[in-house]
């Protein structure tokens, strides 16, 4: 039996590096959000011992970019669960590669926990909800947000994740550059330019994410006005979604990586540029990039906006964010 999980895709509203930490990991705070672009993984079991065990990889559209040796974090999920689940058997695993590798949008995490989730109903066992999270963080700090889904806090190095009142679905338009960013570069040279003391003149890290704590608390909360939480009524003369969006962009929460990753690839700026231009209400470098998102009010304005990005030659698309239930819904539809 084969069994294909869609690997949705994720992007962060806002991004906080904090100090470096002894593991050579930083602390972070973000908001994941899962969006409806994805990968598709397919997994196939073989439980007779008599073909012996072993994990392949394959990538059904052969992008080159795709490992197919024991680095891949399909192949790191598949041993790990393998053997929570105290089972052996040869476990296949195919990739249908839509998202862009090195692209900020967790594809590699997404596609893992794919696998995980895969992997249970093709064995029919199923691992406790603190395994299943324990062995995500252990592959990497991406992987957890999607066990949880829709609207996400992060913390700790990211692997941290606890489940926000979702946000309504936003329509938004996706640009993916060619060029790939490498995270640990990124992270690399965020601590370079700490060092040359360019942020001497900056609260010290662990205040600036008490206070971005604060603010991205206000915003999901709306409080920051003076007003009543969030409790998913409309606003009045507009959408919740919108005045959401509003919100975001009031309370100035960014991503922190455009810092380090817009100077050395002057061109991701001009596409937020370009994103803004074409009706953004906010737009943003996804994690380390290389993907930019733009959040719109409405389907038409993300579709007209993509239509005009890719007569600018950007690689564009117009989709939406996904709530928790649709995640888990879409999830096994395909
Ligand atoms: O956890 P993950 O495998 O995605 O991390 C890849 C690399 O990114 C780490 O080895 C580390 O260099 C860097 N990283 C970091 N702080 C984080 C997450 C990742 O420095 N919070």
């Amino acid at each position: 039996m084969t069994v294909a999980v869609r690997s949705f895709a994720k992007i962060n509203l806002g991004l906080y590096i904090g100090a470096a930490r002894a593991d050579g990991f930083h602390d972070l705070r973000t908001v994941y959000q899962t969006i409806a672009l994805h990968d598709v993984i397919r997994v196939g079991i073989e439980r007779n011992p008599g073909r012996g065990s072993g994990i392949e990889i394959l990538c059904t559209n052969k992008d080159p970019r795709v490992p197919l040796d024991a680095s891949n974090t399909c192949y790191r999920i598949a041993e790990r669960v393998m053997t929570e689940l105290g089972v052996r058997g040869r476990v296949s695993i195919a990739i249908e590669k839509r998202l862009p590798v090195q692209g900020g949008l967790g594809a590699a995490s997404s596609n893992a926990v794919a696998t995980m989730v895969a992997m249970e109903i093709a064995l029919k066992k199923k691992l406790s909800g603190v395994a299943r999270l324990r062995i995500a963080a252990e592959v990497g700090s991406d992987l957890p947000l999607f066990l949880v889904g829709g609207t996400s806090l992060g913390v700790g190095r990211g692997e941290e994740v606890y489940p926000l009142v979702d946000l309504p679905t936003i329509p938004m338009v996706v640009v993916t550059p060619e060029v790939g960013v490498s995270t640990p570069r990124a992270f690399a040279d965020w601590d370079a330019i700490a060092k040359r003391g360019q942020r001497l003149t900056e609260p010290p890290a662990s205040d600036r994410l008490f206070e971005v704590g604060c603010a991205l608390s206000a915003w999901l909360t709306d409080s920051n006005k003076g007003g009543y939480p969030n409790t998913g009524a409309s606003a009045k003369g507009g959408s919740r979604g919108e005045k959401l969006l509003l919100d975001l962009v009031r309370t100035g929460i960014g991503n922190d990586f455009e810092r380090v990753v817009f100077p050395e690839y002057p061109e991701l700026r001009d596409i937020k540029g370009a994103l803004e231009r074409a009706g953004a209400k906010y737009a943003s470098l996804s994690g380390s990039g290389s993907t930019l998102y733009g959040l719109f009010r409405s389907p038409a304005d993300a579709a007209r906006a993509a239509s005009r990005l890719l007569k600018q030659g950007l690689k564009a698309v117009a989709t939406s964010t996904l709530t928790r239930q649709q995640y888990w819904k879409r999830i096994l539809d395909c």
